[in-house]
């Protein structure tokens, strides 16, 4: 399972991507807006910073328009992939995007029915958000499960990528579903590396180290 960063800000896309494990990032108008900067100056600096499928989103409602914004933000890299939401706009601006090579990613998913329909469109990833449905007293991790099953059993192509991840328990459990990807805000990928027994087992390896040095000095 690949390792995406969700945010738009590049200091914490630059501390992942040093860990040698950042496989691509994910952006939404929200992240975006955080930043509060000229959002095509933000996009061009992720593009450029890391190698893998960076998500940016169309902001249009009606198909048309989507599908030219689509056009416009894929060719600002070739490592760009376009966000379209799951509407029947969306839809339409997206088999038009896949028709014509460009790489969509299916957002705001939040059932295996509108998994099959992106799956169906050709979208290169989907986007189920687990954290979302979570909170609206549901079960994302089983939804997740069911489309990683169908996508299995139908042979889909599409990527799933596992969206809105609160904790390292949902990259963990995201793995054995199956899904190919996992994006997560720079707080829980830092949460990943942490273990209190890590901590404590260098704490002591760096302490018996330190006393047989100072044992061989005072022998020298
Ligand atoms: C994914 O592409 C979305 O940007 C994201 O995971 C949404 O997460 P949230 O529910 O934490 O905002």
């Amino acid at each position: 399972m690949k390792l995406f960063l969700d945010t738009a800000n590049i200091e914490e896309i630059r501390e992942i991507n040093r860990w040698g494990v950042l496989g691509g990032v994910t952006t939404n108008p929200s992240l975006v807006a955080k930043e509060a900067d000229d959002p095509a100056r933000v996009w061009k600096e992720i593009l450029s910073a890391v190698e893998g499928p960076i998500s940016l989103e169309t902001t249009e409602l009606e198909a048309e328009p989507m599908f030219e914004q689509g056009v416009e933000l894929s060719q600002m890299a070739p490592n760009a992939v376009v966000k379209v939401p799951m509407t029947p706009n969306g839809l339409v601006a997206g088999k038009r995007l896949v028709a014509d090579g460009i790489r969509i990613n299916v957002t705001l998913v939040f059932s295996p029915a509108q998994a099959i329909l992106a799956a169906e469109v050709g979208a290169f990833i989907v986007s189920p958000f687990l954290g979302r449905i979570d909170d609206v007293a549901s079960d994302g991790m089983e939804a997740l499960r069911k489309i990683c099953d169908i996508y299995e059993i139908q042979g889909y192509e599409t990527q799933v990528l596992a969206a809105s991840l609160r904790h390292p328990m949902h990259i963990v459990d995201a793995a054995l579903a199956g899904a190919d990807i996992a994006t997560m805000p720079f707080g829980v990928f830092t949460q990943l590396v942490k273990h209190p027994l890590t901590d404590v087992g260098l704490d002591k390896f760096l302490q018996d180290w330190k006393s047989l040095k100072e044992e061989l000095e005072k022998g020298a």
